[in-house]
């Protein structure tokens, strides 16, 4: 038996690659779909193959056949939209990020937490077979303490008239908020480690909008390890490197275009020798790099999965709304106020 879905916001992200992925599992399947704009929904349920097709989320909560809805709408929506399907009964995965604040991300765990749903979180990156392939090898100690790390991921997003993520309104931020929002989740995921402190500036350099096109922030960690995110709509996807690094005291991992929407990239671990000890002249000794090597998957589909199998086995979706919340923290600490203390 398969679990029965509902899509409330049938566009981009959902159409491009979350419906396909669900297309290719063996625990769900699409059941209705909504989208405010009518072709948009009836486009996805011929493509996919559901039942139903509505411009009314209600309808779609008012199915007892429906198990659970996956919301991808825009990021305005997503409050009132979780908090009725939470009334409704109905499970949640939530596209990112939760939603405009941490105050609103809060009102929506709570819901969840109160009519007793899941509620999965859409930070499909998690599951990219290199990244949890480096979160075991960190787990390992194969490059000691962890001192430093990096994220950036970048784009070419130009003004577009009526796009809802150039108003900070309806997306609740730009760069930092849409792309910003993967590199802090899976940098404190792959190492382990949470931002205690963050401190960060955003700017609009390159466009009109009223959303950042470039943000740069660095996290101190539990620990005391330092961790650097820094996203950009301005930089050309021909000119990008999106690089992932994590650099201990033994060693490193450098993966280069693991973070976006397909399993693909390369990653090389530099495990240093014992003690390598002072040297004075910084001579820099060469050690063999080792490529790493995994079988790639579909992050969508194992997302899905991972989400359905926790409602099937009555557990916690292992990307849930209280494991991701700091990430909103950050966002709004560096947007509200440059940065500042989170807890
Ligand atoms: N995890 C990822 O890789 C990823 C990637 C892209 C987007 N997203 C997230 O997914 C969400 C949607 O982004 P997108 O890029 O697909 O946007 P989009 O603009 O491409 O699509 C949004 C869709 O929602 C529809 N819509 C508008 N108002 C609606 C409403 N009130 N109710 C239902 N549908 C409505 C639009 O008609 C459109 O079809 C956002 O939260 C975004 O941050 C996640």
């Amino acid at each position: 038996m398969k679990l029965k879905w509902g899509i409330i916001g049938c566009g981009g992200i959902a159409d491009r690659r979350t419906l396909p992925g669900m297309m290719l599992s063996e625990t769900s399947e699409c059941y209705a779909v909504m989208d405010a704009n009518p072709k948009a929904a009836e486009a996805c349920r011929d493509k996919y193959g559901a039942k139903f097709a509505t411009t009314d989320y209600n309808e779609i909560l008012a199915m007892p056949e429906v198990d659970c809805v996956y919301i991808a709408s825009p990021v305005f929506c997503h409050k009132e939209q979780a908090l009725a399907a939470a009334k409704a009964k109905k499970h949640i995965l939530l596209e990112k990020p939760l939603g405009l604040t941490t105050e609103e991300s809060l009102e929506i765990i709570q819901a969840c937490e109160e009519n007793g749903v899941k509620l999965g979180v859409g930070f499909m990156m998690r599951y990219h077979a290199y990244h949890q392939a480096i979160k075991e090898i960190i787990a390992k100690g194969t490059i000691g303490d962890i001192v430093s790390m990096r994220a950036q991921f970048t784009c070419w997003y130009p003004d577009i008239e009526g796009a809802w993520r150039q108003d900070k309104k309806l997306s609740g931020g730009g760069a930092f908020v849409d792309l910003g929002v993967h590199c802090i989740d899976l940098l404190q995921y792959i190492s382990g480690l949470q931002a205690v402190e963050v401190t960060g500036f955003s700017a609009t350099q390159t466009f009109n909008y009223n959303v950042d096109d470039s943000t740069a922030m660095v996290m101190r960690m539990s620990g005391g390890a330092l961790g650097i995110v820094d996203v950009n709509f301005n930089i050309p996807d021909s000119a990008a490197n999106n690089p992932l690094e994590f650099y201990g005291t033994k060693g490193s991992i450098i993966a280069v275009g693991t973070l976006g929407q397909e399993e693909g990239g390369n990653v090389k671990i530099l495990a240093c020798p014992e003690d390598t000890g002072y040297d004075a002249k910084q001579s820099r000794i060469t050690v063999e790099p080792i490529e790493l090597k995994v079988d790639f998957g579909n992050m969508y589909t194992k997302e899905i999965d991972a989400f359905a199998n926790a409602v099937i086995n009555d557990t916690e979706p292992p990307v849930n709304g209280r494991n991701t919340l700091s990430v909103q923290k950050i966002i709004d600490a560096v947007y509200t106020g440059g940065g500042g203390k989170i807890n």
